[in-house]
């Protein structure tokens, strides 16, 4: 066992250090801003200044291309928001809420990559290995091969990585790895990025890929591992309603790739499947005929994605009426609400409000506001919206609608989709098969949807 090193206490705001911990930052002022690490010796530099460095440079051109082939994870959908796979040496975080399936999503990954003859260590710090096993028994794939270590210590973890020469080492999760170096508990943000530090030494060194797992909280931040995206090479997160089926895997950051593509898995019984047309899935089961429902073409990563927005207006009893939103901004809500009511003459102050994207989506782009007011208007005056059309607009605090990027793109997704009818902003310029409904403010919705 190594010796115990001493700790330093840094600022995360502005680096000063201290040798103590201390709920104030001398430095900058900042409260709870001190974190943990490993005092570092002042360095031994091989050659002082103006010495040529061991490695001559290299011009470009002469680096190979193919320097890097890429492990295939074998689940298509993950190689792809990896950019075409895990680059040996690198470092993935892959972040999301608890049950939202990271853990199946790794093992499901470790099977396939072990049936590839890839040797995958799977460092499981949450689970028994009883419990790994049950979940392989789920998952379609044959996991048998899969090494298992239950550990958390990252030095035993690393130790056993260079063992058995493994060439993928999912750490699940990088909150319950640690090192005794550090007195923090596990989870703590001097223990997370210490260990991730040097899971990426070992991966740099080794050529060996690391996976790690990151939980994030409700607000969607990767609670301390917020602190690990600039370390790592590729940032991915698993977002969806861990009560509905549908999760969306999507790269924030990625040194290997591009951060635009997103894959759509389902969670069955028998582990994550992959969706191959997720419009028809996020649709499926959608009641058109009724008051309150309206479609959208999202751009998820490059996709179009087609997605239903409910929305229900109820007479409130006593008090502040309610707002519910699921998968939109509350805050989105309350500025639509209020255009509606003041640009629109909507009457939704007395109103409860209710709205929900279906498939555990989160609406983030504007471009599905349009859709949004349509459902709710809607349910206000319970007429039900024609069930062939799909609604593409920006909503502006005027009232006014406006263009979305990518409508022909979204329209050419509808259209596959069986669409026949859009609702578009007046001035989007667009050609296709689609009935373009132009929308130039919210007091036409009255009159445009009843047409
Ligand atoms: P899990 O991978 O443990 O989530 P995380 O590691 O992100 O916390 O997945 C948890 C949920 O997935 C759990 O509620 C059970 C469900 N699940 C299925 O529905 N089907 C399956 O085949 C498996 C393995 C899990
Ligand atoms: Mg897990």
């Amino acid at each position: 066992m190594a010796a115990k090193q001493r700790s330093v206490y840094r600022c995360a705001e502005c680096g000063a250090e201290h040798p103590k911990w201390a709920g104030r930052c001398d430095g900058c002022g900042a409260w709870n801003t001190l974190v943990e690490e490993i005092a570092q010796q002042p360095r031994k530099r091989g050659g002082g200044t103006g010495q040529p460095s061991a490695q001559p440079p290299v011009r470009l051109t002469d680096v190979s291309p193919d320097r890097t082939p890429r492990i295939s994870t074998g689940l298509a959908e993950l190689d792809y928001v990896l950019g075409g796979g895990l680059v040996p040496g690198s470092l993935v975080l892959i972040g999301g809420e608890p049950g939202v399936g990271k853990s199946t999503l790794l093992l499901q990954a470790a099977a396939r990559l072990q049936a590839a003859g890839v040797t995958t260590l799977y460092a499981a710090g949450e689970e028994s290995v009883d419990q790994v096993r049950l979940r392989a028994d789920r998952i379609a794939e044959d996991a048998g091969g899969v090494l298992v270590l239950p550990e958390v210590r990252v030095d035993a973890i690393i130790a056993q990585a260079a063992q058995t020469g493994a060439r993928v080492v999912v750490v699940d999760s990088i909150q319950t790895t640690y090192t005794d170096e550090l007195d923090g508990a596990p989870g703590n943000v001097g223990q997370v990025r210490e260990c991730a530090a040097r899971l990426m030494r070992y991966a740099k060194a080794s050529g060996a890929a690391a996976l790690l797992v990151g939980h994030v909280t409700r607000g969607g931040i990767i609670a301390g591992p917020k602190t690990l995206e600039h370390m790592v090479d590729t940032v991915v997160y698993f977002e969806g309603d861990p009560h509905s089926g549908f999760r969306i895997l999507r790269a924030v950051k990625n040194r290997f790739g591009s951060v635009d593509e997103v894959g759509i898995f389902e969670m069955t019984s028998a582990g994550l499947s992959p969706v191959a047309n997720p419009s028809a899935a996020f649709l499926a089961g959608r009641n058109a005929d009724s008051a309150g429902t309206a479609v959208t073409a999202l751009i998820e990563g490059t996709r179009p994605v087609l997605i239903e927005i409910q929305a229900l207006a109820a007479k409130a009893g006593f008090g502040t009426p309610q707002r519910v939103a699921t998968g939109l901004e509350h805050k989105r809500l309350a500025v639509l609400l209020a255009v509606l009511e003041r640009r629109g003459g909507f009457p939704f102050h007395d109103l409860d409000v209710f709205v929900n994207v279906t498939g555990g989506v989160r609406l983030i782009e504007p471009a599905s506001d349009l859709a949004v007011v349509a459902a709710l208007v809607s349910s206000v005056t319970d007429r039900p919206l024609p069930a062939d059309a799909v609604f593409l607009g920006e909503v502006g605090l005027g009232g006014e609608i406006r263009p979305v990027a990518g409508t022909d793109r979204r329209l050419a997704e509808a259209e596959r989709q069986g669409f026949r009818r859009a609702y578009v902003a007046a001035r989007s310029k667009v050609a296709g098969r689609v009935e373009l409904i132009p929308i130039a403010h919210v007091t036409d919705l009255g009159a445009r949807l009843a047409a």
